[in-house]
């Protein structure tokens, strides 16, 4: 099970502290679980791993058989968190070279959609020229303007390289069950659908349709994942004790260090598949917290390699910073150093150990050295980086995503700040209903 220590706190925040924050902490529990607090209408999530049926498994994996005949490629068109579940699990479950594999498996997955880069786009097509390919389009609004220009290009694309009847078949959309203009068009041109429930917001959508689908068609193990998920959501979903429940302990510990003027958590791991799941979690607390003027702003790091870039300012820098480490307790495949006869580089003393070993003191040896700097170090552990203990760890994320942003007293479920680039974006581009718009921003160029 995915363990949390918090010991390397209590030089900053002591463990008493903590624990006299059990009231507050019972209190946004209950609020989560029964449905009292702020953005209420967005709680699908809480319940949602322990709710999925085999039968939704079948027919996901029919669609996922269907399209894995088809395709070498998935290209999966999402945004924010339409986008950060499904890659994240996919770069934490992959193989990190598979596609420089000459056969792979599985389709590999890519995306467009996320940003709106031309040349990008540019390439994404010329590579889509030369292989099969099928889509799999996210948008919850149905409406955001980066996925629905990405697939407006690749519907195109498709259409011109298999003919519009096989393009169909090649396409599936995952969006509102009435509204938005994604379903409109899906309904129209005949895609097969996915629904993403209204009661469950994009960043935590991963468990829905919009992680599952992508992740089933390029062979991820979904029953795991959510199972993982699931038995995360039984430890806590019971008792808010902060001596049981890691979510509960989580949410207090980080707030507790906020309270004491650390602003700043940095998600640090050693292991580099993990890039985004630490992407991903800035995204579930960054637009869930980000509030009113208040918020833990959510940085990440990916060590050793940031040891050697954003090390120096972690251990002398400004003193707003703590640490997260997601810490992977076994590797997947063993390395031992070898031993040399000459010992050129010096290296020998290392004979025999795992390269894992190495890692282990890196970690070990930079939590001691950034405590001796005053950054105090939180450590998630999981046993292994499978999809099991992914899923673990992603409800637990959002678990106490929930009761943190209950603690700072602020809808973690709403994302209010993301509108104001989208109107001066639509302003700028004259986009009918932003006249007026327009017109204000006009003057200030
Ligand atoms: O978490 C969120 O709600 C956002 O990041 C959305 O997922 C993102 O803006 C994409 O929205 P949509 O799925 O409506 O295209």
């Amino acid at each position: 099970m995915l363990d949390l220590n918090v010991k390397n706190v209590f030089d900053f925040v002591s463990e008493n502290e903590i624990l006299e924050m059990q009231e507050e902490i019972s209190s946004c529990s209950e609020q989560l679980l029964n449905g009292t607090g702020a953005g209420n209408d967005y709680l699908g999530w809480v319940s949602l791993p322990g709710s999925i049926k085999e039968n939704f498994f079948k027919q996901i994996d029919r669609t996922a058989e269907r399209l894995r005949k088809k395709s070498k490629v998935l290209v999966v068109i999402g945004i924010g968190g339409s986008y950060l579940g499904a890659k994240a699990v996919n770069d934490a479950l992959s193989d990190s070279f598979d596609m420089f594999r000459n056969d792979p498996e599985d389709p590999l997955m890519i995306f467009a959609g996320h940003q709106i880069g031309e040349d990008y786009m540019h390439e994404l097509m010329q590579l889509l020229d030369q292989v099969d390919y099928s889509i799999v389009v996210i948008s919850k609004s149905g409406t955001t303007t980066e996925p629905a220009l990405a697939f407006r290009l690749l519907r195109e694309h498709l259409v011109n390289k298999v003919g519009a009847e096989e393009a169909v078949s090649r396409i599936v959309a995952i969006t509102d069950a009435n509204k938005g203009a994604l379903r409109k068009l899906a309904d129209r041109e005949g895609y097969e659908t996915y629904v993403i429930p209204d009661n469950v917001g994009g960043r935590f959508s991963v468990l829905t349709p919009v992680g599952l689908i992508p992740l089933a068609i390029c062979g991820f193990d979904i029953r795991e994942l959510v199972k993982g998920a699931a038995d995360m959501e039984q430890k806590t979903s019971g008792s808010a004790s902060l001596k049981e429940n890691p979510a509960a302990l989580y949410a207090a510990t980080r707030n507790a260090l906020y309270r004491k003027g650390k602003k700043i958590e940095i998600l640090v791991n050693y292991h580099p598949k993990l890039h985004y799941v630490a992407e991903w979690w800035k995204q579930l607390y960054g637009e869930s917290e980000g509030k009113e003027g208040k918020g833990i702003f959510p940085a990440a790091v990916d060590n050793s390699s940031d040891l050697h870039s954003m090390g120096q300012y972690i251990q002398e820098g400004e003193r707003i910073l703590f640490e997260t480490v997601i810490s992977v307790e076994e590797t997947e495949h063993d390395i031992k150093v070898p031993e040399e006869r000459e010992d050129l580089d010096g290296l020998n003393y290392l004979a025999g150990k795992k390269i894992d070993d190495v890692n282990k003191m890196a970690e070990l040896g930079t939590a001691l050295a950034h405590i001796d700097g005053e950054v105090p170090n939180l450590k998630i552990s999981i046993p292994k980086l499978n999809a099991y203990y992914l899923g673990q760890l992603m409800y637990f994320f959002e678990m106490a995503c929930g009761i943190s942003g209950y603690m700072l007293n602020v809808n973690p479920f709403n994302q209010p700040g993301v509108e104001a680039y989208k109107k001066n974006m639509f302003a700028l581009l004259e986009k009918p209903g932003f006249e007026e718009e327009t017109k204000n921003i006009k003057k200030r160029i």
